[in-house]
């Protein structure tokens, strides 16, 4: 017996129940986690309203960090008191202890802390392959990062300024902007009071970027495309302000022969050997301190619903933590 988050319907943050469920010896292939630390990411949102639907009932939540309690038949990856970290499922991570396929925990470092690895995951193995998958950032190059002082934007604007990127961040207030600014932001646009278009060009010399990375959606999606400059890519991977409606191709050609990709760390960590570089990268840049994981709110697992309510209202800045 443990205890977890579970939702029965879709909805408000009020649909978040602390419940005691069942936690059975791990099967073939699976290793029983206790967690430390939860991550909050916006996905988590998603989930809960129904935006990503779930067969319901459901756990909830997709990056943990703990100790490895036991293993199942056949685990080769793992050891019973491994410190363990993983990312992007299978749902369930609002949990004080969850059974998961050994092949998706990676071991942690001594030099990373649980609060820091449950904080880092999900969002430190997106920047990594934003940045060095997606659109590969080269030194010199122009980057435009929505959300530059949110989850994703605190990490990949400090690491795309150690690859060498001139980073251009927006931010819905001013304190976020300081913010941004002290984590690898050159320029920090606020896109509540700035028309982030003009102010791209004015920053690039008419020219635009190469690439927009860009997980607000529906409300930036068309400035995200007018940013760019000619054979760009704009990488639209959230949906923080809605959905993007559908596209018309044609678009593309007009505004320059440009490029959209929706990635998602599912398809960019499927496989083993890409799960392990990414986290090998990710790793070394916050055990070198070129990126810092900000965690700048922790509440209890049990008040899931207060982390959901802050994080959708805008409140939060960098990585939030849920305790066990
Ligand atoms: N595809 C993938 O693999 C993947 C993986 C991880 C995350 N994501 C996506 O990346 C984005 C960031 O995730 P995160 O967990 O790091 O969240 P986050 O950036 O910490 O929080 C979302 C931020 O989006 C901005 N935002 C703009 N319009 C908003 C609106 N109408 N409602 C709420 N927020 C709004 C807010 O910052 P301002 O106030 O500064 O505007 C807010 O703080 C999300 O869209 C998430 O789904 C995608």
């Amino acid at each position: 017996m443990t205890y977890a988050i579970r939702i029965h319907q879709t909805g408000g943050p009020e649909v978040l129940s602390w419940e005691s469920v069942d936690l059975p010896a791990p099967g073939a292939g699976e290793a029983t986690v206790r967690h430390a630390a939860v991550g909050l990411n916006f996905i988590d949102t998603y989930h809960r309203t129904g935006l990503y639907p779930l067969p319901m009932p459901s756990g909830i939540g997709l990056e943990g960090a703990g100790v490895v309690e036991a293993i199942g038949p056949g685990v080769t990856e793992v050891q019973v008191g491994d410190r363990v970290a993983y990312a992007g499922g299978p749902i369930g991570a609002y949990a004080e202890a969850r059974n998961i396929p050994a092949h998706r925990l990676l071991k942690l470092p001594d030099a990373i802390s649980f609060d820091t690895a449950a904080a880092m995951m999900l969002q430190g193995l997106t920047a990594a392959y934003l940045l060095r998958k997606t659109y590969r950032v080269q030194p010199g190059d122009a980057v435009l990062i929505h959300a530059a002082a949110g989850g994703v934007g605190l990490i990949a604007c400090q690491w795309a300024k150690a690859l060498g990127a001139t980073v251009i961040g927006t931010v819905g207030s001013a304190a976020k902007g300081e913010l941004a600014k002290a984590h690898g932001c050159d320029h920090v646009i606020n896109y509540s009071t700035e028309n982030f278009v003009s102010r791209v060009r004015e920053i690039t010399g008419g020219e635009g970027v190469p690439v927009v990375y860009d997980g607000v959606g529906k409300d930036t999606f068309m400035g995200s495309l007018d940013s760019l400059r000619p054979l760009g890519m704009l990488v639209t991977y959230g949906n923080a302000s809605g959905p993007v409606p559908p596209l018309d191709l044609l678009l593309l050609s007009q505004k320059g022969s440009l490029f959209v990709t929706r990635p998602t760390i599912v398809s960019y960590t499927a496989k083993r050997a890409d799960l392990e570089a990414l986290g090998a990268e990710l790793f070394d840049v916050v055990a070198s301190g070129k990126v810092k994981i900000e965690v700048h709110q922790r509440y209890a697992l049990k008040d899931a619903a207060q982390a959901h309510s802050d994080l959708e209202a805008r409140k939060t800045t960098g990585s939030t933590i849920l305790i066990p």
